[in-house]
């Protein structure tokens, strides 16, 4: 796959800024197990429990295409049963990681999200569903399930880790004491997450001609990008964490539209 397609080109360019000031703190050592929390149940309920109805609802939106189908369901499929990866539902296997932290699961619910949060998803609800489905499709398989990353990973220049490697060096084994039986997400992203990856491209380009078209996909990934971003504020504000202006970069700003 070419990384000067202009549709390409433009959705790495919101790629490139997934990235929130606060991730670094999640990757050393230094959060309570309050702070852990409130960055887990967050995430739990913005879109890790709700992933396969997300990917469902955009299944239900695609015409007769049957390649385009068949990589939705085996994408919907792996995450609502874990069956590729001979796992079980990623909802799950996440539930266990917060088990191995010492959480229970009860602490899992919808109570006291931040509202940016809220709003975040009811809005990826609302879009999963939404036509053109192309947009939709880019919204959860690129921008949701991918990452700062993403340039350097189709470039081939980065490798996800995986296997026992991955889970090894993971920051939830190494400084908050996560067993590493609990750690099968790692796991199970990292065997089947890259074809999903290689499959998300694919479809969009396939099915992505018209100038118009591409400019809705990527303004649905831009207002993916602003929401997100809110939502990670929200998250670090009710976590107790500052941004340090000096070295970091404040949030992409709202883009009006003109016209
Ligand atoms: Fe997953």
């Amino acid at each position: 796959m070419t990384l000067t397609h202009p549709t390409v080109e433009r959705l790495l360019a919101i790629m490139d800024q997934k990235h929130h000031w606060a991730y670094p703190s999640l990757t050393r050592p230094g959060l309570s197990r309050a702070q852990l929390l409130v960055h887990f149940r967050h995430e739990y309920a913005v879109y890790v429990r709700d992933f396969p109805v997300l990917l469902a609802r955009c299944l239900g939106q695609v015409p007769d295409l049957i390649d385009v189908r068949r990589a939705l369901a085996e994408n919907l499929y792996e995450e609502q049963t874990g069956g590729l990866s001979k796992s079980a539902p990623h909802p799950e296997l996440f539930l266990r990681m917060m088990e191995g932290l010492g959480y229970a699961r009860s602490q899992f619910d919808d109570a006291d999200l931040h509202p940016a949060a809220r709003s975040y998803k009811e809005w990826l609800f609302d879009t999963a569903a939404k036509g053109p489905w192309q947009a939709a499709a880019a919204l959860l398989t690129i921008f949701v399930e991918g990452s700062v990353n993403e340039r350097a990973e189709l470039a081939g220049t980065y490798q996800r880790p995986r296997g026992d490697a991955a889970v090894a060096r993971h920051a939830l084994v190494v400084h908050y004491g996560c067993p590493p039986e609990a750690m099968q997400l790692v796991r199970a992203h990292g065997d089947v997450e890259g074809g999903h990856r290689g499959d998300a491209w694919k479809i969009l380009l396939d099915n992505t001609t018209d100038p118009e078209l591409e400019n809705t996909i990527v303004s649905t990934c831009m207002d993916a990008l602003v929401r997100w971003h809110r939502y990670r504020d929200g998250v670090a504000e009710r976590m107790g964490l500052e941004r340090d202006g000096a070295t970091t970069a404040p949030p992409p700003a709202v883009m009006k539209r003109t016209g």
